[in-house]
């Protein structure tokens, strides 16, 4: 098959690793490509701010860096079309290929400007943003998007613009930005929105399981889905979904795989981070990602632990 513009192999349905700020830096992105292998992985939002930045600074250059040949999707959150079609600008001429823009956080920053799930209470910028990042990145364009921001129908209005400007696919969460993480994705809502648009459209949301991910791809026939939480708690998840691994760990496997996941992160986060405390804090956000009940009476008893030795020696108890 011919490689596409889009970070995947025409014909094939892949399986992403959703951005999450605080966890998906580049430590846990080489972890799962190399144990799990997502087909596509994204940076944390990159967030673009309104003064206008000389260069890339050294920190986000460090996570622009795909880890093999896995495709890596810098995603960026921002308000200003100058700024954000800057920074795009010099990402696409420091080698990226993909950028994404994020319009579905819903913790933005409502005082100095909308961003994220925010722009969708006024959408009135959103041409011309996304005008001037499609004029500057020749790779792969998209957009990762709530369905709407209180109205879960908002996302119909979008979709002319988004194919009108030449998005290469999107990304669907379906809940709205108000909703922030409650009640339930409304799966019933990406697959109209898969019949109602020509674009590639990755079901994103509430994907914690094998038969819940394969249901919705023959629900909904989206073009892939993208695994947050669930592909946090569980990275062999992306091989159950491809039925490499057993549909359903056990909960003895769930411990061990918690374990692996833990020790396989800690020598790359003695490295990036720093000292104890941070380490320690950085890799309890890691285990505040992980939407599943079956794990939750160890979490909370690791994120009781205050000292790094004692953490690395409770999380080696957790392997075989
Ligand atoms: C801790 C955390 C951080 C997140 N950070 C981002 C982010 O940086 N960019 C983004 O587009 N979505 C972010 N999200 C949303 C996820 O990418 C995903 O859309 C959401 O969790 C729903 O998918 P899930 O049910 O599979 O987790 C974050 C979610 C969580 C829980």
């Amino acid at each position: 098959m011919p490689q596409t513009i889009l970070p995947w192999e025409q014909g094939t349905f892949p399986l992403m690793l959703a951005p999450m700020q605080g966890v998906t830096n580049r430590i846990v992105r080489k972890l799962y490509v190399e144990s799990v292998r997502p087909d596509a992985v994204f940076t944390e939002f990159v967030r673009i701010k309104r003064e206008l930045r000389k260069r890339i600074s050294a920190a986000d250059r460090l996570e622009i860096e795909p880890v093999g040949d896995v495709p890596l999707i810098v995603q960026l959150i921002g308000y200003g079309a100058v700024e954000l079609t800057e920074a795009a600008r010099q990402m696409v001429d420091a080698g990226v290929q993909h950028i994404n823009l994020n319009l579905g956080c819903p913790f933005g920053r409502t005082t100095s400007g909308l961003t994220g799930g925010n722009v969708l209470r006024n959408t009135e910028n959103l041409p011309t943003i996304l005008a001037g990042l499609r004029a500057v990145v020749p790779g792969s364009l998209s957009v990762k998007i709530r369905s709407g921001y209180a109205d879960p129908r908002q996302i119909f209005e979008l979709l002319p613009l988004f194919e009108a400007v030449g998005l290469d696919f999107l990304i669907l969460h379906p809940r709205t930005v108000v909703q922030k993480y409650t009640g339930c994705a409304d799966h019933a809502l990406t697959r109209e929105v898969v019949q109602a648009t020509s674009l590639p459209v990755i079901a994103n949301g509430d994907i914690n399981r094998t038969a819940f991910g394969n249901k919705l791809r023959i629900d909904a026939n989206p073009a892939g889905l993208m695994l947050g939480r669930g592909g946090i708690a569980d990275p062999v998840l992306f091989q159950r979904l491809r039925g490499q691994a057993p549909a359903t760990p056990d909960s003895a496997e769930r411990r061990q795989i918690l374990g692996q996941t833990l020790t396989g992160l800690l020598p790359g986060y003695r490295e990036i981070f720093c000292g104890d405390h941070q380490i320690l804090s950085k890799l309890k956000a890691v285990l505040s990602a992980m939407g599943v009940p079956e794990l939750e009476a160890e979490i909370v008893r690791l994120k009781r632990i205050q000292k790094l030795d004692a953490f690395a020696a409770a999380v080696n108890r957790l392997l075989p």
